[in-house]
């Protein structure tokens, strides 16, 4: 662990999938079919868009995943490599990459499934990986891949020292000894009723808000607040995603500047379609704080 290095070294664990989003007027009701208004395909997936977000927002990145050996494996892996992720770690297994198929309303707002294809293989840690997450400052996890392989990189991040940045997305039942290892976790309002209890034992929660912006609880329970800035929002797909990054990016220079500049890159990500495609830069997050110094609250909602 080099806690004092100015460019945090960050390995995040985690999905990689192929977004087809198609967007609408309003998304169907169960069992209504609508008429959608346009298509992409675009690069996406909880792990790949926070290890861009990290990246993009300054750290140096090295991507734990698995791909498929289909026709979308060698575009998901130059999303990863164009952007500067190493992808050393990440592997090919036989079969469908991951697929998500992503509803995106004229609000902004989406409707997103998953078939995990190759994340769900990735059952097993090599001494790599495991070389990899004990060599870094933060490991940085979500849960569309096998919880298991999740508290096992955990448990090996702990035992070196290595901060554990867990956003449990999609929100699932979690053993308490891989809450016991994660020092940092990152979830949305819905996450949080959900998870209730299971939180209190994490030292440092943060809660996205939406346009409401963000809170920090500490381990002393201090509380911290930050708004979100007004954008035209186009997709919240990855908003999510590129404030954890940031956030991640961030950390070392304390809760508040992490929060602000997470809040700052989170909002950004919304302007534009597509999850890897609107994950802002170090430098549009650094001319979005020039214009908009949010005064951050001491108290928590
Ligand atoms: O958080 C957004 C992501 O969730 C999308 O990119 C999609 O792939 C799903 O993993």
């Amino acid at each position: 662990m080099t806690a004092d290095r100015d460019v945090p070294a960050i390995a995040v664990l985690g999905s990689i999938n192929m977004d087809l989003v198609t967007t609408t007027e309003r998304r169907p009701q169960p069992g209504e079919t609508v008429l959608g208004t346009g298509f992409a395909m675009v690069p996406g997936g909880k792990g790949a868009n926070q290890a861009i977000a990290a990246r993009r927002a300054g750290a140096d990145v090295t991507f734990v995943g698995a791909v498929g050996d289909d026709v979308f494996a060698p575009e998901l892996r130059r999303v990863l490599t164009d952007s500067g992720v190493r992808v050393d770690r990440l592997r090919v297994i036989a079969g469908p990459s991951g697929i998500a198929t992503i509803v995106v309303d004229t609000g902004g707002e989406n409707s997103i499934i998953v078939a995990g294809g190759a994340n769900a293989g990735l059952t097993e840690l090599t001494a790599a990986d495991l070389a990899v997450i004990a060599a870094a400052d933060i490991l940085v996890c979500q849960l569309e891949i096998p919880i298991d392989t999740v508290a096992a990189a955990a448990a090996h991040a702990r035992s070196h020292r290595t901060t554990v940045l867990l956003n449990p997305s999609p929100v699932a039942d979690l053993p308490a000894e891989l809450w016991a290892d994660v020092d940092v976790a990152v979830v949305n309002s819905g996450e949080a009723d959900e998870l209730g209890a299971a939180l209190t034992r994490v030292p440092h929660v943060i809660t996205t808000r939406g346009a409401a912006g963000a809170d920090y609880r500490g381990p002393d329970g201090r509380g911290l607040s930050c708004p979100s800035p007004r954008v035209r929002v186009v997709d919240t797909t990855g908003a999510g995603d590129s404030f954890t990054g940031a956030l991640a990016a961030a950390w070392q220079r304390g809760p508040e500047a992490a929060l602000t500049w997470a809040c700052a890159a989170g909002a950004l990500a919304t302007t534009r379609l597509g999850a890897s495609a609107s994950i802002p830069t170090a430098a549009a997050i650094d001319a979005m704080l020039a214009d908009w110094a949010p005064r951050l609250g001491s108290d928590i909602r």
